[in-house]
């Protein structure tokens, strides 16, 4: 059947009608909102590059938490700006880091609220690289016991979920391991499974302080061509433990969200990283675009292509927005 019997406009003929067409929707529970945490007390400072993103000191990353939990959004996912940086990235599995000081008081004042933890060593290591480097290469299985270390280390201080983003081979099933050897049986992973590597994290590492000081990440990370691969990564980042896998970034890799959503049956994490917010925020504050228009069909964009969960910069803005339709 075609036109003049088919019209498509009909149902799209009011407001009323089209909010009935809708397929699909984002909504403030499908998101997650990254939050920095760094030295000191009664510290906001904002990050040059990310506008309307801050670094929190322990004391004031609460009070953030407080706001985002009375905005409705479910959960955050902790970085940490540590005091000082080594070889084999110590600070991210001490006991007392920034990342473990700042989840056990969170737990503790806001613990509706989940908590995940991005788990690497890059904002911990001299060299700003997510392993131990040796003769300049960055080694895989030697970095697995750091990386399990960290995961569990969190999980001690009372991380919800634990997220690593480090890319090494094996890795989720080195911190599933540990996490069941202290413990923690019910500590979920959201694995960074399809982590590409990618200029659309530029912001992101002056905020977090990691950019390697020497080379990149792409003999770890994967390369942006690679479609085929990417569902290798999640498939094998499933069968070693992950109860969440992620796509990062999401705006260049649709298709790649959209092949995992028709592969695989587990949540489907997206990650809007800090690249994909800047370019946004930079056009709208030239005026060249509308902020809240563009965000909200970004935010769409990575749901329609079958993403569970997503994880951006914009989920406060966002969450404004919905309570003043
Ligand atoms: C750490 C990490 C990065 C991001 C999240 N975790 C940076 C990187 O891999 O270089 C990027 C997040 C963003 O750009 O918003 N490994």
């Amino acid at each position: 059947m075609s036109f003049p019997i088919n019209r498509m406009r009909r149902l799209r003929a009011s407001d009323t009608l089209r909010r009935m067409m809708r397929e699909i929707s984002v909504s403030v529970d499908d998101l997650i909102y990254p939050l920095f945490v760094a030295p000191g007390l009664d510290v906001k400072l904002q990050v040059p590059s990310m506008p309307g993103v801050y670094h929190f000191s322990v004391d004031a990353i609460c009070e953030e938490a407080k706001s985002v939990r009375d905005l409705g959004i479910p959960a955050v996912l902790i970085f940490g700006l540590p005091d000082h940086k080594d070889e084999y990235g110590s600070e991210a599995y001490a006991r007392d880091g920034i990342v473990q000081r700042a989840v056990s008081r969170l737990k503790n004042e806001v613990p509706e609220l989940v908590v995940i933890t991005d788990v690497c060593l890059c904002e911990y290591t001299s060299h700003g690289h997510c392993g131990i480097v040796r003769d300049g290469e960055i080694l895989n299985d030697e970095t697995l016991d750091l990386i399990a270390r960290t995961a569990v280390s969190h999980a001690e201080a009372g991380s919800d979920i634990v997220a690593p983003s480090d890319m090494m081979d094996g890795r989720v099933m080195a911190i599933r391991e540990a996490l069941d050897d202290h413990g923690f049986i019910n500590t979920p992973i959201m694995a960074y499974s399809a982590k590409f590597a990618s200029g659309f994290y530029g912001p992101f590492r002056d905020a977090a302080g990691c950019s390697p000081q020497f080379g990149d990440r792409s003999s770890y990370q994967m390369d942006p061509p690679n479609r085929r691969e990417a569902s290798k990564e999640i498939a094998l980042d499933i069968e070693e433990g992950a109860d969440i896998v992620m796509v990062k970034p999401a705006l260049s890799y649709l298709d790649v969200i959209s092949d995992a959503r028709m592969s695989f049956d587990v949540p489907i994490a997206a990650y809007n990283v800090s690249g994909e917010y800047c370019m946004v925020k930079a056009a709208a504050q030239a005026g060249y675009i509308d902020e809240r228009r563009v965000t909200t069909e970004i935010l769409t964009s990575i749901k329609r292509a079958g993403a569970d969960l997503i994880i951006t910069y914009s989920a406060k803005d966002f969450a404004h927005w919905q309570r003043n339709v």
